[in-house]
This record gives C-alpha cells, sequence and structure tokens, in this order.
C-alpha cells in the first residue's frame, strides 16, 4: 500500500459550488460508473480541461468517474526515485519495472467489471472513433502515462499492457492523451451528451466526416449562409448535408472515402 492515496474525483450529491478538482476524495468508486483510472506522475493534471463543459457536468452527477494513482507513491528510497538510466546507455530515462509494478497492481486491484488496461505511446495503435466506442461500452478503462523515455519493456509484457497511440507525433508524457481519449469515450456514455443525435451525425460516427455548420447571423462579411439551409425544407436540407459530407470525406481524407463506399458496396 502506498502513503498517498489513490484518489476519486467526481460523485454525486455535490454542492454546485464545488469544482471536479475539489472534490478529490478517499472515497470507494462509485458502483456502476464508467471508470477512467489513470496511473501518472502528475495526477493533480486531472481531471485537467476534463472537469469542464459536458465531461465536467457528469463526471459532478457521477456518470462516469476518475481515479488517479500516483507513481511516486510507489518511488524507492528516500528520493522517491521513479526512473532509473536505460539499460545499454543512451539518453535520458526509463519508469522503474517495479515501481509501475506497484502503481498498476494498486490501480488493478480497485478495478471492477471488463477494463482495458493500456499504455500511451507513440508506438501504439492510433485512437478512433471505433476504439472510444468499444471503450464506452466497457465498465471503463486503466491509462498508464509514461514520462521520460517511457517504460520498462518487461511491464509491457508481463501485463500484456495494449500500446495506444493519440497520433503520429511525441508528447512530452501520457497525460494530455489520456484525457484526449477519456473525452472522446466519455462524451459517447449515456446522459453526458445532451442531445444524443450529435453523437450520432458527427464526424467520424457513420464513416463520413460532418458537413458544415453555419448558425447567425444570416449575413456576415458579405458571406451568406447557404440558401437550403434556410428553405425549411427538412429533405433538401438532409440531402444537401449527406451531399456535403460525402465531398469533404472524398476530398479530404480519401483512405476513409475508400472504406465508406466499400461498406457501401456490401
Ligand atoms: C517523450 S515520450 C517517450 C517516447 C519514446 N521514447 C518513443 O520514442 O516512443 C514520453 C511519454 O509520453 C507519452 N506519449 C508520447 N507521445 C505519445 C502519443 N503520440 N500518444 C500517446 N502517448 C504518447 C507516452 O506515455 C510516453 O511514454
Amino acid at each position: 500500500m502506498t502513503d498517498t492515496p489513490s484518489r476519486a474525483i467526481g460523485r454525486k450529491s455535490i454542492s454546485a459550488t464545488l469544482k471536479p478538482r475539489e472534490l478529490m476524495t478517499d472515497t470507494p468508486l462509485l458502483a456502476g460508473a464508467w471508470t477512467a483510472q489513470i496511473i501518472t506522475l502528475f495526477p493533480q493534471a486531472f481531471p485537467g480541461v476534463l472537469g469542464e463543459s459536458l465531461t465536467g457536468r457528469a463526471l459532478q452527477d457521477g456518470l462516469w468517474q476518475l481515479q488517479t494513482y500516483d507513481l511516486r507513491a510507489h518511488g524507492i528510497g528516500k528520493h522517491r526515485n521513479v526512473d532509473d538510466t536505460p539499460a545499454g546507455g543512451g539518453a535520458g530515462m526509463v519508469l522503474r519495472a517495479d515501481v509501475l509494478e506497484a502503481a498498476i497492481l494498486e490501480a488493478r486491484s480497485a478495478a471492477k467489471g471488463i477494463m482495458p488496461l493500456v499504455y500511451l505511446s507513440p508506438r501504439g495503435r492510433r485512437f478512433d472513433q471505433t476504439m472510444a466506442r468499444n471503450w464506452a461500452r466497457m465498465d471503463g478503462v486503466t491509462l498508464l502515462c509514461g514520462r521520460f523515455e517511457g517504460v520498462d519493456e518487461r511491464v509491457i509484457d508481463h501485463f500484456g499492457i495494449t500500446e495506444v497511440s493519440l497520433g503520429d507525433f511525441v508528447l512530452t508524457g501520457g497525460e494530455i492523451a489520456a484525457q484526449a481519449m477519456i473525452d472522446a469515450t466519455v462524451r459517447l456514455l449515456p446522459g453526458v451528451l445532451g442531445n444524443a443525435d450529435s453523437a450520432v451525425e458527427e464526424s467520424h460516427s457513420g464513416g463520413l466526416l460532418e458537413h458544415p455548420q453555419y448558425t447567425k447571423p444570416a449575413l456576415w462579411q458579405g458571406r451568406p449562409i447557404p440558401d437550403v439551409l434556410m428553405s425549411g425544407n427538412h429533405a433538401k436540407i438532409a440531402a444537401w448535408r449527406r451531399a456535403m459530407s460525402e465531398q469533404i470525406t472524398e476530398h479530404r481524407r480519401p483512405d476513409l472515402w475508400a472504406a465508406y463506399k466499400a461498406k457501401d458496396a456490401t
């Protein structure tokens, strides 16, 4: 066990004046709520932007919950060291297997139901809407945020950890990637989006990118809103939006367009 307890963020029946960050408690996990467990050297980075707007409200309402596990609490010796030099030499530092093991075991002992264990990594499979949808159907996810040169490879092998990447670039740590992936997943949970249709019609939901959106004023900088959107003819509006979605997808993302056409043909 650690002397710095893991902390849960978000639960039902809170005062409207409290912010998610101020709700960090030692209370047990909310039974049944989708759970994001984050293993990190920077627990104070959470909930971060997830505490705002729809995801923040859903966190306060107990539609999902967040639990952070502080890697430093499992550090070695007086200085709580969590990293050491790479075997074989080279630049930077690597997170130690024994430190990671203790944090992972702490998190997994609190995990309920089906929760994949994921290491945020630029080497991993690229995160996408399908993955977000799959995670949303599970009971939660345990996300391991790396730092420095990453984690000791033996930990990945030992625990059978899945590596997932936010994209083909290198971040300083996994925390921003974790927040992006949790955001994409939590908004798909029942009750989080005010209008469930938003998630059905938006980009990447049906294999197409979204059509252009407009709002008031009707004329801005000499640019009018397309007439069809002001016509009140819902069938025509739907057809226009569909055509624009297809055009934008074909033009911008030939890969998505090819997959969409192939699916259409079956
Ligand atoms: C500086 S990076 C380490 C990069 C590693 N040396 C490599 O070349 O693959 C530090 C940490 O940031 C996180 N990270 C960096 N880029 C990422 C990405 N594209 N997706 C998800 N996590 C990322 C990982 O957790 C990683 O352990």
